[in-house]
């Protein structure tokens, strides 16, 4: 077994794509802390979340060109790394799992316990990390003010309706006023 916080931090700190080092600290470890958070309730298995959680976005950190299509990618990613350092077969399949159904929020049926958990956890950190995203929107997606402001918001509000129950409950009283500073009161 690696280390792969390690991994994924050099993995950052080697980007030479537009997402940054601070990638890591902005959105992956807040990822992981959240899907562990809500791995206990969902009695999910936290060594797979936290694999998942560390290496979901591997291939855009690598190479941001790919954004599109790179859960299917890191995933792919995953599975040759994991292989080569000999972890379990059912554990990789469970990880790479995570990373290909990450990109929205998915409900308790949807997916494994784990995907879930990651889905959610993706979808939460980025509306809790609202400094990051709005560099993301103006920076690297090169947006106007109007259609960033709009981009960012429209994506809250699609990711806030599809969290699972849990996660709305807990994590929405935290982004409320998040969103209140942003956009203002709904
Ligand atoms: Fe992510």
């Amino acid at each position: 077994m690696i280390d792969l916080e390690n991994l994924m931090v050099r993995e950052a700190r080697l980007t030479k794509g537009p997402l940054g080092e601070d990638f890591f600290l902005e959105h992956i470890l807040v990822v992981k802390t959240i899907a562990l958070d809500l791995a206990k309730d969902l009695d999910a298995d936290v060594t797979i979340v936290d694999a998942a959680a560390l290496l979901h976005d591997i291939a855009a950190v690598r190479d941001y060109r790919g954004i599109a299509n790179h859960h299917i990618e890191g995933a792919a990613i995953v599975r040759g790394l994991l292989a080569g350092e000999n972890y379990p077969s059912a554990m990789i399949e469970a990880v790479c799992e995570c990373i290909e159904r990450h990109s929205a929020p998915i409900a308790m049926g949807e997916g494994s316990p784990e995907a879930v958990c990651l889905s959610n956890a993706d979808a939460l950190a980025q509306m809790l990390r609202p400094v990051y995203w709005l560099y993301y929107a103006f920076r690297v997606k090169n947006f106007s003010f109007t259609e960033g402001s709009a981009w960012y918001r429209s994506r809250m509000e699609s990711h806030m309706a599809l969290l699972i129950p849990r996660a709305a409950l807990v994590y929405g009283k935290i982004y409320e006023p998040i969103y209140a500073s942003l956009y203002g009161k709904k």
